[in-house]
Formats: structure tokens, C-alpha cells, sequence
């Protein structure tokens, strides 16, 4: 479904991305692990267009100057050369990191939002229906201003959002950020639900062990590069992998 292929990206002489390889089959629940700065933010980023966005909007700038090199290919066809809107539009979406609904609009009103296109608002009452079972809190607070929801509240309603627009391809960057333990297992048990409904995912996160646990297969981005790619088992195996990367 998703095939990265030798992407590297440059700000100015900081090299973000080293030749990264990657790819996401139909089904797969894949996660992206590393450390801070590793590049795991620029990498969705880059995916989703977002990069050669910021390059078109920042050209002439003293802002810097970006290069980007490498192929991305979603469903067999090229992206890398696709602004962000249709990308989404092809089914391949993002819920970035640290995302804050319209705080000033109802829960209802937020996913409303997300429902954005034609064929979206088709079948709006069908997929409302479908976020609220995946999330019932939601359902419970739909007028509420989002506002005044809790943090893991807002995190469910922005994936909430991202599932409006029914993707193909839903990538997820660090869900869990400033949740507590409980909360945090919540929304892994309900991304891990949406990811056995059929919905591919591609998600960034901090907390390997639950990661590991729930994923299809991992990559591990270190210092702008891929070091490290398997399943659960084939990562636990290799003590060099388990103590440098992932602090097991
Ligand atoms: N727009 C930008 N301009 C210049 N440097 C950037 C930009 N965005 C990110 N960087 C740098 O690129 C590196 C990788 O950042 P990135 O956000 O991709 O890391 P990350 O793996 O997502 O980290 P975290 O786990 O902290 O979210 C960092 O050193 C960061 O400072
Ligand atoms: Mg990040």
C-alpha cells in the first residue's frame, strides 16, 4: 500500500532523512519507533506531502532551503510530487502529533469538520456512527465544546476527525504524548481496533513495549536512518537492537 523508497531530506545542510526504506502492506498495523529528533515526525511528514508543501511555501525565503530526494509510492502510484490535499484525498491521512481540535466547536461540530469532501458527507451518518462506537466518550460528549475535554479525550477526537474522511492509510504520529498509563492502554486497545476493522496504519510512538506488542511489524529510525526492521520477536531477539534502541 505504501512504499518509501530511498528518501532522504535536507534543511539546509541538517540532513532530517537518510535514504529511508520502507513499506506498509494492506492490513498491516506497522509502527515507527526511535528517539527524540530521530526524524519520525519528518518521515509522516514527507509521506503526506507536508514537506514539499513547506518547500513551496518557504522558496525565495531566508527560511532555508529544503531538498528532498527519493520516491513514495501509495497504492503503486507515485506521490512524492502530490501537495498534501491530494494525497488525503487518495485515503492516505495523517492525525499529527500534538493535534488540538477547533477548540472552539462541539466534539459533533470537529467531526464534523473532518467530513470535508462530497463522498465524505455521503455517508456521514454512517461513518459519525462508526467513530462513536469506536469511541463512545465521544458520542457521550458531542456538545460539549472541545475546549474543555480532557487530553485523552482530544486525542480520540482527532483521530475521531481523521476517520471522517474514511482512510485508506491512517497514519498516527505519537497518540499517547501527555497521557496517563490507563488512558494510554484505552487508546492503543481502540487504534488497534480501528487497524482489525480493515483501516492500514502506519504509527509513530514512544512507549515500545505496548508498540511492539500491537504491531504488525516495526521500524526503527535512529539519527535519520533506518537501523533496525521486524516483527516483535525478530527485534526482541537481537540484544544489540533491544539495549540501544530500545532501552529493554
Ligand atoms: N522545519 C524544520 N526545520 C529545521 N529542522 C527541523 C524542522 N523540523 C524538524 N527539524 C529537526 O529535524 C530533526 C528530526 O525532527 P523530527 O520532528 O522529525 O523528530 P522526531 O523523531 O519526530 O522526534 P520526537 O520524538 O521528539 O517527536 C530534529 O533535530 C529537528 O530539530
Ligand atoms: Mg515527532
Amino acid at each position: 500500500m505504501l512504499e518509501v523508497k530511498e528518501l532522504t531530506v535536507c534543511y539546509d545542510t541538517a540532513m532530517l532523512l537518510n535514504e529511508v526504506s520502507m513499506e506498509v502492506h494492506r492490513g498491516e498495523l506497522v509502527s515507527l519507533i526511535g528517539p527524540n529528533g530521530a526524524g519520525k515526525t519528518t518521515l509522516m511528514r514527507t509521506i503526506s506531502g507536508l514537506v514539499l508543501w513547506e518547500k513551496q511555501m518557504k522558496r525565495g525565503t531566508r527560511a532555508g532551503n529544503i531538498t528532498i530526494t527519493g520516491e513514495v509510492y501509495f497504492q503503486g502510484r507515485r506521490i512524492d510530487q502530490l501537495p498534501p490535499h491530494q494525497i488525503a484525498r487518495m485515503g492516505l491521512v495523517l492525525c499529527p502529533e500534538r493535534r488540538r481540535p477547533f477548540s472552539e466547536l462541539t466534539v459533533e461540530e470537529n467531526l464534523g469538520a473532518g467530513a470535508y469532501l462530497v463522498r465524505h458527507r455521503r455517508r456521514y451518518q454512517d461513518t459519525l456512527e462508526l467513530v462513536y462506537r469506536t469511541f463512545p466518550v465521544l458520542k457521550k460528549r458531542s456538545r460539549q465544546i472541545s475546549a474543555t475535554l480532557s487530553g485523552g479525550e482530544q486525542q480520540m477526537l482527532a483521530i475521531g476527525r481523521a476517520l471522517m474522511t474514511r482512510p485508506l492509510l491512517l497514519c498516527i504520529d505519537e497518540p499517547s504524548t501527555g497521557l496517563s498509563p490507563l488512558i494510554k492502554q484505552e487508546l492503543f486497545a481502540r487504534i488497534k481496533e480501528i487497524n482489525e476493522s480493515g483501516i492500514t496504519m502506519l504509527l509513530v510512538e514512544q512507549d515500545v513495549n505496548l508498540t511492539l506488542a500491537m504491531s504488525t511489524r516495526s521500524y526503527i529510525l535512529s539519527h535519520s536512518k533506518i537501523v533496525a526492521r521486524g516483527d516483535r520477536n525478530e527485534l526482541l531477539a537481537d540484544e544489540t537492537i533491544r539495549r540501544s534502541y530500545l532501552g529493554l
